[in-house]
């Protein structure tokens, strides 16, 4: 664990998870909702944009828009596992160079990150109890798409991370996960300036994908 990393993500996103996550993108590629929200990234255009990748663990979306023609990337992860894989992984693929990383949490990083033509939180919003500012402080360093993937707000999914949060305080986990409502997510995004241009809807996740306005 490194001194400035919570020690809730670094339980939950532990080396041995981090390396499993990884051979997994190796062999399959991108898993199916992150492959929908890079797929929908691409048709819109990344060509020369640069990227911010929250809690982009093992760095798929990092390495997949670097190969589609983005300029550059950062990588702002509280996870200081994921991050030392992710930056192995985007060393043996020949694309450090082109990758920033910072480790913490986005929140109280975000003073020192830089804007990004593309921003995005795949599965992060449902690691973080405060949607407000971790949605409005990576919306406003966002310059044209943001792009989103959290649980659907369904009772389905109250009650299965309801029972998760349960079995983690039982055996003295710090990690919890949330479902933040969607609308509230929607309204604070527009508010922010941003149009809904893209959805996909699985069982669980939701994909979505913003335009900036103007
Ligand atoms: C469930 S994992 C998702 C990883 C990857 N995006 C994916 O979908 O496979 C959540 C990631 O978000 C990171 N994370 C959660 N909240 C964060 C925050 N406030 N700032 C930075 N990283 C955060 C965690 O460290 C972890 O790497």
């Amino acid at each position: 664990m490194s001194c400035c990393e919570a020690p809730a993500w670094a339980n939950q996103f532990n080396r041995r998870r981090a390396a499993r996550e990884l051979r997994d993108y190796q062999r399959r590629g991108p898993i199916p909702t992150t492959r929908a929200l890079i797929g929908a990234l691409v048709r819109m255009g990344v060509g020369q944009s640069t990227l911010l990748d929250i809690g982009g663990g093992v760095g798929a979306i990092q390495i997949e828009l670097l190969a589609a023609g983005a300029r550059g990337a950062t990588s702002v992860d509280a996870a200081s596992n994921y991050q030392d894989i992710a930056r192995a992984e985007a060393e043996r693929r020949g694309v450090t160079d082109r990758i920033t990383y910072q480790l913490g949490d986005f929140v109280e990083l975000a003073p020192e990150v830089a804007a990004a033509d593309i921003v995005t939180l795949d599965r992060v919003v449902c690691c973080y109890a405060h949607m407000e500012p971790l949605l409005r402080l990576s919306a406003q360093r966002c310059r044209r798409l943001y792009g989103l993937v959290y649980p659907r707000d369904r009772w389905l999914a109250h009650v299965v991370v309801g029972v998760e949060n349960f079995f983690r305080r039982l055996l003295r986990n710090p990690f919890r996960s949330f479902i933040h409502s969607i609308k509230a997510m929607d309204e604070l995004i527009r508010a922010l300036g941003f149009t809904l241009r893209h959805t996909v809807r699985t069982f669980a996740w939701e994909v979505v994908v913003y335009e900036r306005n103007g």
